[in-house]
């Protein structure tokens, strides 16, 4: 049973991450899709007989949220991209949150690329909130590792090396970060916070 189905981007050309990086990117990312299908799956069969089972479908069950992580985290990423560069509206509510909290969007910028530096394969995110009111900043290690309960990122940067092997060095990923935010379209994160607003 296909449970997901691996969504399709339209991504422009993009300044300082190649169409090469996207393309083997969207490839693992179907990866992420393709194993969230097949554990369900796995699970559904095992389940059959839990008793016999027991041990399987506890590691499948663990190892669920990578896969599901690896999914959706990606559908966040890609789709930051879709309609070009596009700045964070003066006007925009969630500009008037970042300012509210960090003072400035520049003092946010850096403090979510510190974020990004964090050592390890995993992501920067961005989550709100609404219950206190927050923005958080957080490293999710890995696919699933430290994700937000009851949260769903605004922003989300992939720090696996995958996502800037193609262009830069390993150890030189924080050009990568500077180029992401080159090419992000603000309109799509202002999107998603209004949504959970
Ligand atoms: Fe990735």
């Amino acid at each position: 049973m296909e449970y997901f189905t691996a969504k399709t981007f339209k991504i422009p050309e993009l300044k300082g991450i190649s169409g090469k990086n996207i393309e083997e990117h969207l490839k693992l990312y179907a990866g992420y899709v393709k194993f969230s299908n097949y554990i369900l799956n796995q699970i559904g069969e095992l389940a059959k007989d839990t008793e016999k089972n027991s041990y399987e479908l506890g590691e499948l069950q663990r190892r669920f949220s990578f896969e599901w992580g690896g999914m959706r985290n990606h559908e966040i990423y890609f789709a930051q991209f879709e309609g070009g560069p596009n700045a964070l509206a003066e006007n925009s509510n969630l500009r008037a949150m970042i300012e509210k909290q960090w003072g400035s969007f520049d003092a946010f910028l850096a403090r979510f690329k510190a974020v990004a530096m964090t050592r390890g394969v995993g992501w920067a995110m961005l989550y709100y909130d609404k219950e206190s009111g927050h923005l958080l900043t957080q490293w999710v290690e890995e696919q699933h590792i430290g994700h937000l309960a009851g949260l769903s990122p605004i922003l989300a940067l992939d720090m696996w090396e995958h996502a800037y092997v193609y262009d830069y060095l390993t150890s030189e990923k924080k050009k990568y970060v500077e180029a992401f935010f080159e090419n992000l379209n603000w309109t799509i994160i202002e999107e998603n916070f209004n949504g959970i607003k």
